[in-house]
């Protein structure tokens, strides 16, 4: 089975109801897409999302779920909420969670299985900090943060996404090179592909980071980047467009 290509967009914390309307109109008038297209809005977003993408080549997907079920989490939103509105993706684990509120790798591959559970795609982000990428744990970290999912999926893992998005390169106009990237998807689907065989080493590894028209088509070129979330050009239709023409052509 090939890996399938995607292109997703996270919103992070950005828009309003009336710029989302028109980000969305732009977005579905350059549609239909070959590829896999996905929009993840904040929470009070996702139902006008919802309904305006109905029929459309697009799915949506949240930035977050909550680990539990249900009960007494103020301020949590759990899968099966999520579920309930036809969401298919939801972003676990991206470097914003891990850093301002200290989610752990085992929390993180909670909220995976939470995901899961609820037939929710995860994108499971994982990446190293610049201090760390510097001090040579590059590999060192990656690893530990997808072997506590690989651990807590168990089976399941070849259901979800991976995105390497290097916290250094996020926001920062600092891409990662192609050739960085090209290594690090392969050290991920070889460690994938050893604990799951092929069913491992098919599954969609994502870049994320800085990424941009002028650079997907160089990220895209060594054929180990299957797709990119992309945080500031998806916010303007046509920047997004134009990375998603590049990852399908
Ligand atoms: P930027 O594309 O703005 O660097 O953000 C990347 C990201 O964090 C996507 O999740």
């Amino acid at each position: 089975m090939a890996r399938r290509k995607l292109v997703v967009g996270n919103w992070k914390m950005n828009g309003n109801r009336a710029g989302n309307v028109e980000l969305l109109a732009g977005l579905k008038a350059l549609g239909p897409f070959v590829a896999d297209v996905v929009v993840c809005a904040p929470f009070p977003y996702l139902a006008d999302v919802a309904l305006s993408l109905q029929g459309e080549s697009i799915a949506w997907g949240a930035q977050d779920c909550s680990a539990h079920e249900s009960g007494a989490y103020t301020g949590e939103v759990s899968a099966a909420m999520l579920a309930e509105f036809g969401c298919r993706y939801v972003i676990v684990g991206h470097s914003e969670r891990r850093a301002f509120h200290a989610e752990s790798d085992q929390l993180v591959a909670d909220k995976a299985k939470a995901a899961l559970a609820h037939r929710l795609t995860p994108i499971v982000c994982v990446g190293e900090t610049l201090a760390e990428r510097e001090a040579g744990q590059t590999d060192v970290v990656v690893k530990r943060q997808l072997s506590a999912v690989i651990h807590t999926l168990g089976h399941c893992v070849p259901q979800m996404v991976v995105a390497y998005e290097p916290v250094w390169a996020i926001g920062t106009g600092k891409t990662a090179t192609p050739r960085d990237a090209s290594t690090m998807h392969k050290r991920i689907r070889g460690w994938m592909e050893q604990r799951f065989g092929a069913a491992g080493a098919d599954r969609s590894i994502l870049y994320g980071g800085s990424v941009k028209p002028n650079n997907a088509a160089a990220l895209m070129a060594g054929g180990d980047v299957d797709g990119f979330l992309v945080g500031g050009a998806s916010l303007e239709a046509e920047a997004f467009l134009q990375i998603v023409r590049l990852v399908i052509p």
